[in-house]
């Protein structure tokens, strides 16, 4: 829906403006080294090379010769995440080249700060009759500028999925985006859906999405032949009104974002495929609505589940943990080498950690190193939190084998990865994500709304997680 040119670099351009990126302490000695009208003019301007902030200079007709985009410090810098994108945000329209020596800051983030820069040009504008051109850049040399498109559009995709309202994002319509990038990649795809779930033993994903006006179904698509198998699992709760347990105004308002774990291992699989990693892929996603009708699930109901364990719902607002535990046993049937689900699954992970932050959960020490390691590398940092078994005693009522919903308030997000755990199993190297897939206030290369959490730190540690 963004103009898929702002996701990707200009090409060659003879006329590109140079634009030289300045740390704040090195302004003064970079000025020392130009015409003195140049020097002036910098002076003139107040330029400080303050983050984020910009400068044209013109020639004598007006028409811009050079940039200057402001590195500033680096204490300013630990703040943010894509610097180059914020100066870059309110430079005119036109094509840019970055010139002169980088910062070394800069070019030892060279490629994340470049994606950083095709993001800036990401807007939802799919409700919009005019759309703006942002500033372009020429691919810098030295980073594989390929992927770093292939990144971009991937997020944008994620971006668009999550931002897209309900009305036109329902399970049909996620569906419908599935079936579009398995054509584009030549994967595999099938859907199981409405009453088909309930007699292939899907029994959870049925009961939460039977009462909304599309049918509830489990996305299952595959790619690759060769290689370790992989399997992301993505909540794809187009909407959750919390069902009977009506959620209040406030906290039902944007919950459209609730297949923000959907969106993001879609987007993650289509970076897997656009850059051909040798994996054998598969991406299961309930789609459903938590919905309310008469014919909608209610508190205190037990529900069969395909692993055979028994759930009492305690609160029909624990959808997700339902419809992924279907989605996860069947998943484990296949005996992946590692299973990764995606969810924005609890409040309580966002009270914890804040928008910031993907917390994730996994037993194997060796998918810790790497994750942490990668976030550092890509800017999309990730926050380990423990499945810890003295909880597992919280999952456990009176009369089924589980609770959805545990009472007490305590450790919302760990007790809900345990639920997850007792379906996935242990033997798939399983990792769980509880994602917030929003971004609450406008940040450099991160417009507020919809974004993709530890889709990037995934794709970087894949070649150590799975040996590739
Ligand atoms: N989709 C919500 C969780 C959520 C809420 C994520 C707000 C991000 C922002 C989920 O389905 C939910 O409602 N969970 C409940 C579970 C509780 C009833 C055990 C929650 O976290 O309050
Ligand atoms: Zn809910
Ligand atoms: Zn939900």
């Amino acid at each position: 829906m963004t103009d898929t040119n702002a996701l990707r670099f200009a090409s060659d351009d003879a006329a590109a403006v140079p634009l030289f990126v300045i740390e704040q302490e090195a302004l003064e000695a970079w000025c020392a080294g130009q015409s003195p009208a140049v020097a002036a003019w910098v002076e003139t301007a107040n330029f400080t090379a303050a983050l984020g902030t910009n400068l044209i200079v013109p020639d004598a007709q007006g028409a811009p010769v050079m940039a200057l985009a402001g590195y500033g410090t680096a204490p300013a810098r630990a703040r943010g995440r894509f610097h180059l994108a914020g100066a870059a945000k309110s430079l005119p329209k036109g094509t840019y080249r970055l010139a002169g020596d980088l910062p070394v800051a800069l070019s030892d983030m060279l490629e994340h700060e470049a994606l950083g820069w095709l993001l800036g040009g990401y807007s939802f504008d799919r409700y919009r009759a005019q759309t703006g051109a942002p500033a372009r850049l020429l691919a810098p040399e030295g980073i594989d500028a390929a992927r770093v498109e292939v990144i971009a559009e991937a997020e944008a995709l994620t971006r668009d999925l999550i931002n897209t309202p309900a009305a036109d994002m329902g399970p049909r319509d996620l569906e419908a985006a599935c079936v579009t990038v398995a054509a584009r990649f030549d994967a595999d795809i099938t859907v199981i859906k409405g009453e088909a779930l309930q007699e292939q033993n899907f029994p959870m994903i049925h009961a939460v999405g039977r009462a909304a006006t599309h049918a509830p179904r489990l996305i299952d698509m595959r790619w690759g032949t060769a290689g370790p198998k992989l399997t992301l699992v993505g909540k794809g709760v187009c909407f959750d009104t919390g069902g009977l347990n009506l959620k209040p105004a406030a906290s039902m308002g944007l919950m459209k974002k609730d297949m923000g774990g959907a969106a993001t291992v879609l987007g993650l699989a289509q970076m897997i495929m656009a850059l051909g990693l040798r994996v054998q892929l598969r991406v299961l996603i309930p789609a459903v609505e938590n919905s309310v009708a008469g014919n909608a699930f209610r508190p205190g109901d037990i529900l069969a589940s395909r692993k055979g364990l028994s759930v009492e719902n305690n609160n029909t607002d624990a959808e997700g943990r339902l419809v992924l535990g279907d989605a996860l046993a069947y998943g484990a049937e296949d005996n992946p080498d590692l299973m990764i689900s995606m969810a924005t699954l609890t409040g309580a992970a966002r009270v914890a950690v804040g928008p910031d932050l993907a917390p994730y959960f996994t037993d194997d020490a060796s998918v810790c190193a790497a994750l942490e390691a990668a976030a550092q590398q890509v800017g999309d940092p990730v926050w380990r939190l423990p499945f810890w078994e003295a909880y597992e005693a919280d999952l456990e009522p009176g009369i089924a084998d589980l609770d959805n919903a545990p009472k007490g308030g305590f450790a919302g997000a760990i007790t809900a990865a345990l639920f997850l755990r007792r379906f996935a199993g242990t033997e798939a190297r399983y990792t769980h994500f509880d994602i917030y897939g929003w971004n609450p206030s406008a940040k450099p290369a991160r417009p507020k709304g919809g974004v993709g959490m530890g889709a990037r730190a995934i794709l970087a540690a894949l070649p150590q997680m799975l040996d590739l």
